[in-house]
């Protein structure tokens, strides 16, 4: 039987933070075998906020490294930049025929980005959702591994797949969406009830994959706890309870046993056992992130190989769709 597909994305829009490694690349190396994947660089969806064009190269391909640094195998998956397969936007502009203004209006991400970036509500960041669809629907992917936050848009793949099928015949794959638990819920270390984000104000609410190992320490020891002294994991105690995750996704342990580890000791203690164990974890894949970068040729040549696999892909649906919709493509 074929392989399950799963596809994903991560914008070259700010530094990853851990939340995004636990949450998503980690998990994307576990399914490399078991599924067929495709892995992109969302660079086109980076631009529906304004970027420095140089930044966004550099950042680009700094993610590429990082993916590969992580495990993401090149010769197991399609690893590209989503720019590099013009299929993309071919497909978003006919799914753009059957999404309507209104629902696109109604997307919590779209409401939410329209009033952080009031001077630039522009048409793309209200297309993003459809740009999505089309990343998603190219590659009859059957899985979407995202976080809590993107499960609406990739319930607006499935509703435009739906759509598109109804109206012109089966042919996409409805997705589904793979909401990954561990790290989903990494929380801000300033502020414990809110998520960990790579675009936080405050930086020492968030740890970024390119922390060096002093940076990591600290920002651990500063991190917000709770009242009382008991390292234990529990509702009313957000702050101690998001170190102790932090802590067990990285040592690959269960909360209890962290229990156990820091029963007698106090808050202090954990902070600093999670800030090395966090910077010792991330010490090896900074060091091959940075070999990477140092070789862009070998970059180059796996990203022209990542774009060539998703192509051959994306080309079988596009010309479907097109022939579905009507459009004349020669005798
Ligand atoms: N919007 C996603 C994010 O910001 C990134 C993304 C773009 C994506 N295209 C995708 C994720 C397709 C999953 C599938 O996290």
């Amino acid at each position: 039987m074929d392989k399950k597909v799963i596809y994903s994305a991560v914008q070259p829009s700010g530094n990853l933070t851990i939340g995004n490694y636990l949450g998503a690349i980690r998990n994307w190396v576990s399914m490399q075998d078991e599924y067929d994947c495709f892995y992109a660089v969302a660079d086109m969806h980076a631009i529906t906020v304004r970027q420095e064009p140089s930044e966004l190269r550099r950042r680009t391909l700094e993610l590429v490294a990082l993916y590969l640094a992580c495990g993401i195998d090149p010769e197991k998956c399609a690893l590209y930049v989503q720019s590099h397969v013009p299929q993309h936007a071919e497909l978003a502009w006919v799914l753009n025929t059957i999404a309507y203004v209104g629902e696109m209006s109604r997307m919590t991400q779209f409401k939410d980005k329209s009033q952080r970036h009031a001077e630039n509500i522009n048409m793309g960041l209200m297309d993003y959702p459809v740009l999505m669809a089309a990343d998603i629907l190219l590659y009859q992917t059957q899985l979407v591994p995202v976080g809590a936050d993107q499960k609406q848009h990739v319930e607006i793949a499935r509703d435009l797949a739906i759509r598109f099928n109804n109206r012109y015949g089966e042919t996409f794959t409805v997705p589904e969406p793979l909401i990954l638990k561990s790290g989903a819920k990494i929380c801000s270390l300033q502020d414990p009830t809110k998520k960990m984000s790579k675009s936080d104000e405050n930086p020492n609410a968030s740890v970024f994959l390119t922390d060096d190992r002093d940076t990591i320490v600290r920002k651990f020891k500063r991190a917000v706890t709770d009242s009382g002294s008991e390292v234990k994991f529990s509702e009313d105690k957000p702050g101690v309870s998001n170190l102790l995750s932090v802590y067990c996704a990285f040592r690959g342990i269960a909360i209890r046993d962290a229990e156990r580890e820091f029963c007698g000791k106090g808050y202090g203690d954990l902070k600093l056992a999670v800030g090395e164990t966090v910077a010792d974890a991330l010490a090896p894949v900074q060091e091959e992130q940075k070999r990477l970068l140092s070789d862009k040729k070998y970059l180059s040549e796996v990203l022209k190989a990542g774009a060539e696999k998703a192509y051959r892909a994306a080309r079988r649906t596009l010309s479907k769709v097109y022939r579905k919709v009507g459009f004349y493509q020669g005798e």
